[in-house]
């Protein structure tokens, strides 16, 4: 069975290609390389010993996305929708952009889903549709906060969409709201390649551990947790990029239990920053250069998620570690280094 990763070249979407590849399915990427590289391709061969089809589009384009259809559309199962911007501070700048971008890319593929008649669809969601939440864990029961940015906001408006259209039409769909996805696959072939100065905690820690930047500023230290820094729910992405296999293949066996539906995507655990940077200290022996900062704007305080729904109805449940998932984000963030 093919299934189409739109957004296949990036970081979730890379190591979701290999778990799928690994499960049997063939993958076919569309990606318009905006924000990852091709050789992304050839990795995906080198780990899994088999290549997936590879089709360069831009899918918030309707003319692009018609053809990837024309190319795949009668041969693929189903759809994992990856492409998507996905800095929150730039979503702040740029609104309209992520907008066009974010819900263009849905409208266009899920048209042509329909026309294709291809009807499962694994949508990338986030916990960031929660807020700042009122009791933890959080379950997917759990309301939906007004969003914070308007990258926030196009996950909502998309889970919002996806429930209107999948009333009205043949197409299922699962909305996988990750956590916070850190780490890369074992071999160290793939992994996150943050355009520019990162935003995210992991990649920073490692660029500033490689001499790439002087340090790593912790932000915030008076926050009601018990070391005063932010609390959250990181979660391995090989472990995250398996959920996807799974729903996948729970609608293609027709154990979904509705047209849409939600599972949060997470380990349970929450992990304070200062944490992270011991864990990561500890993993790899390298003296990491820190110093807290004041708080960065629209962080929230804490978070992690329940996952007993995950593990009752998809069977899914996270199996790496925190140090885990350090150390094989460093192993990453050496094996770029060589190659410059
Ligand atoms: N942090 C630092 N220093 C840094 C970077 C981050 O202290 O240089 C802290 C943040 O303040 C926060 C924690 O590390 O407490 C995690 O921050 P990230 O930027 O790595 O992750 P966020 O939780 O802010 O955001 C992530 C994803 C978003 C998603 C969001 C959902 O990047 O796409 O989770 O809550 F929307």
């Amino acid at each position: 069975m093919k299934v189409l990763i739109t957004g296949g070249c990036g970081f979730i979407g890379s190591h979701t290609c290999v778990e799928l590849q690994n499960a049997g399915f063939d993958v076919v990427i569309a990606d318009d390389l905006s924000n990852s590289k091709a050789e992304v391709v050839d990795r995906i061969e080198q780990i899994t010993n088999k290549r997936p089809e590879f089709i360069k589009a831009n899918l918030s384009d309707k003319e692009e996305c018609k053809k990837v259809f024309e190319a795949c559309g009668k041969d693929i199962v189903g759809v994992i929708n990856f492409a998507a911007f996905k800095a929150v501070g730039e979503s702040m700048t740029k609104p309209i952009e992520y907008y066009k971008n974010n819900l263009g890319i849905l409208l266009n593929v899920l048209d042509n889903m329909r026309q294709y008649g291809v009807s499962y669809f694994v949508q990338s969601s986030s916990c960031t549709v929660y807020g700042e939440p009122d009791s933890l864990p959080i379950k997917e029961t759990s309301p939906v906060k007004d969003a914070t940015s308007p990258y926030g906001h196009t996950k909502q408006i998309a889970e919002q969409m996806l429930g209107f259209i999948t009333s009205a039409s043949d197409i299922k769909a699962i909305a996988l709201r990750y956590f916070n996805p850190i780490g890369a696959h074992e071999s160290a072939l793939i992994g996150e390649l943050p355009n520019g100065v990162p935003n995210n905690l992991l990649p920073f820690i490692t660029q500033t551990a490689a001499g790439i930047r002087k340090e790593l500023r912790v932000f915030g230290n008076d926050y009601p947790t018990p070391d005063g820094t932010c609390i959250r729910d990181y979660i391995h992405v090989v472990d995250l990029a398996k959920a996807h296999v799974v729903a996948m293949k729970r609608m293609i066996e027709h154990k979904n239990k509705k047209d849409l539906e939600f599972f949060n995507i997470g380990t349970g655990h929450g992990y304070s920053v200062l944490q992270i940077i011991n864990s990561f200290e500890k993993t790899t022996g390298e003296k990491l250069n820190w110093s807290f900062a004041d708080r960065r704007a629209g962080d929230i305080i804490q978070i992690w998620a329940d996952t007993t729904f995950a593990k009752e109805e998809l069977g899914w449940q996270a199996k790496e570690d925190i140090d885990s998932m350090t150390l094989s984000a460093w192993k990453w963030q050496q094996r770029l280094d060589e190659k410059k």
